[in-house]
């Protein structure tokens, strides 16, 4: 039995839903992998919590998440205002799960001092954001590598789809001529709203109560979540150092609608497309568009919940990966399958 002492930064969306995920597969972690995963801390943007030798109850840090309140709260052992990076450079523990917001233009902090300080102390990192991998995947990588540690983000790309994993594992020995993906749900649920005669205020609020938008949404409509995404897959994947200011970048806020419904009418459908193409001297070229697919396009038929990515390469063929994401719960569970591939399949 191997147990892993972890820290949990964030606890919304995806921090809270991996709590559930964990709970509902603690005896299966257990039993099929002898592996107990162990919460002994968390954080929120309110404060802390540390319980190294029972842990913290997972069941205890959904009810309090749930009714609105924070983990500081955690009886006999929560903070106010114990910061997160604190508690990482603090607690004593094996593994940081980091899922906080990303909040690029602020450095990506926390997280940026999460994930190093994790990494300097000999953690192991698995993490759903993108804002460390965006500003620093090089040194992040180069860091781990020293320390001998492992650097998980399978969650950063396209929600619960494993389109690194896939593009990491499974392309090995392969040069993938062009990368093409639909890596955000938000701005395909807008156009298709606004193909079928919305206004863009109405197709922003239905995406709101839907729940695939947040904030003012100028991150995902503009483009920049895709951009991000896509600069993490060519890191990754093509093994290609690109930066953001590298993609050319259009978003879907200077978009028609009467340009999407009479697409709509040819049956094409329109997606934000992030694409990286490679040119004779083996150099990408990046950009982020709206692009009308025809249905014989391999993402030409995506739902409003789903995303996708191609890979046309060499040797393999060209494949595409398709997910549904009806909820945020495939995402969080990207954090579980990074563990796994951490523990279980060993380093
Ligand atoms: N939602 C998705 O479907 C999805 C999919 C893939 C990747 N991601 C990525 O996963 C990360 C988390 O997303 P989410 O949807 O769970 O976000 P969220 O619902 O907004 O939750 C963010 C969590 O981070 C906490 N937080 C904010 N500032 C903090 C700070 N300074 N220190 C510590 N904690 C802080 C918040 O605290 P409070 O609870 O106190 O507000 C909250 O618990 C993001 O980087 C996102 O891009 C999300």
């Amino acid at each position: 039995m191997q147990t892993v002492r972890f820290l949990l930064i964030g606890l919304g969306n995806l921090g809270r839903r991996f709590c559930e995920v964990l709970r509902e597969k603690n005896d299966l972690l257990l039993h099929r992998y002898g592996l107990d995963l162990r919460l002994v801390g968390a954080a929120d943007s309110r404060g802390a919590a540390y319980e190294p030798a029972l842990g913290l109850n997972l069941r205890e840090v959904v009810r309090l998440k749930e009714s609105g309140g924070t983990i500081a709260d955690y009886p006999g052992v929560g903070e106010r205002g114990w910061a997160a990076p604190e508690l990482v450079a603090e607690a004593e523990a094996d593994l940081l799960l980091e899922a906080s917001p990303v909040n690029l233009e602020q450095g990506a902090e926390p997280a940026m001092t999460c994930v190093r300080t994790a990494l300097q102390r000999g953690m192991d990192v698995v993490t759903p954001n993108k804002g460390p991998l965006v500003l620093a995947y090089q040194a992040l990588h180069e860091l781990a590598a020293e320390q001998g540690v492992a650097l998980r983000f399978d969650g950063t790309v396209a929600g619960g789809l494993p389109a690194l994993n896939i593009g990491q594992r499974d392309l090995r020995g392969a040069v993938v001529h062009r990368l093409e993906a639909v890596p955000n749900l938000c701005t395909g649920y807008v156009m298709d709203m606004l193909a079928e005669g919305l206004s863009w205020q109405e197709a922003t609020e239905r995406a709101r109560t839907e729940g695939v938008l947040e904030g003012n949404g100028s991150w995902d409509l503009e483009g920049w979540d895709a951009a991000a995404k896509l600069v993490i897959l060519t890191n990754a994947v093509l093994g290609y150092p690109a930066r953001l200011e590298d993609v050319d970048r259009t978003g879907i806020t200077g978009l028609d609608g009467g340009e999407l419904q009479v697409a709509r009418e040819r049956g094409e459908r329109y997606r934000l497309l992030a694409r990286a193409e490679q040119d004779e001297d083996g150099a990408y070229a990046l950009s982020v568009a709206p692009v009308p697919l025809a249905p014989e396009h391999p993402l030409g038929r995506l739902g409003r919940k789903q995303m996708g990515v191609v890979y046309a390469t060499d040797i393999y063929g060209t494949i595409t990966a398709i997910i549904d994401e009806p909820s945020p719960v495939p995402s969080a569970a990207t954090m579980l399958r990074d563990v796994l591939d951490i523990y279980v399949e060993g380093r």
